[in-house]
């Protein structure tokens, strides 16, 4: 972990931070992965993502979010104009656990610093976590999801104060549409704070 936080630590760049992770062997996912997925979406944009890690088709594809959670996550971005040109998407782990476990705690840890200087570097204006496991990596939640969810916190880079909202994983929502109601609030929160002009 500690070497992992020098590498990233030293990316000037989110391109150099992904060869840097291609070139990464302290992880032992990425042995097991087929791929690294890294991110989708356009860098640029105000809103960035942050998943879990990749499944499957995220695995084969070399993108996050593009399987069966992919496709509701699109719906409901685009439920508030948004599409993959206007959010920056990555994940936690960068990736496949295999059969799409949940990663180890071990494994979140050395995988934390690249997030973190991916989020840095991507310098959004407002992050959102999706699911527990990102909500509680990123933004040191401790009760459920269920409870943490639709809350304004700030994400701290380090550099700079991001405001940040967890919602419900889409996964969990293809699981639980129940729970649709909530994300949709969340969403209309987002939305909001995206059209207020940012304080630098
Ligand atoms: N679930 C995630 O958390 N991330 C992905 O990229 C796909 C599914």
């Amino acid at each position: 972990a500690l070497e992992a936080r020098e590498a990233a630590a030293h990316a000037p760049t989110l391109e150099a931070l992904r060869h840097l992770l291609e070139r990464f062997e302290g992880c032992p996912l990425k042995h097991t992965a087929t791929r690294l997925v890294f991110a989708d979406g356009n860098p640029k944009a105000r809103l960035m993502l942050v998943g879990e890690a990749p499944g499957r088709e995220e695995d084969i594809e070399g993108k996050p979010f593009v399987g069966r959670s992919g496709k509701l996550l699109d719906r409901m971005l685009a439920a508030i104009g948004i599409d993959r040109e206007s959010a920056y998407i990555a994940n936690v782990v960068p990736w496949r656990p295999p059969g799409n476990r949940t990663p180890t705690p071990q494994e979140t840890a050395i995988c934390l610093p690249f997030i973190r200087r991916q989020i840095e570097l991507a310098d959004p204006d407002v992050l959102v976590c999706l699911g527990g496991p990102s909500a509680q990596t990123l933004l040191g939640i401790r009760e459920g999801i269920t409870k943490a969810r639709g809350r304004w916190m700030e994400y701290d880079t380090g550099t700079r104060t991001i405001p940040a909202m967890a919602t419900f994983h889409p996964a969990y929502l293809l699981r639980t549409p129940l729970g649709k109601r909530m994300a949709w609030r969340d969403l209309l929160a987002i939305e909001s704070r995206l059209t207020q002009p940012t304080a630098r």
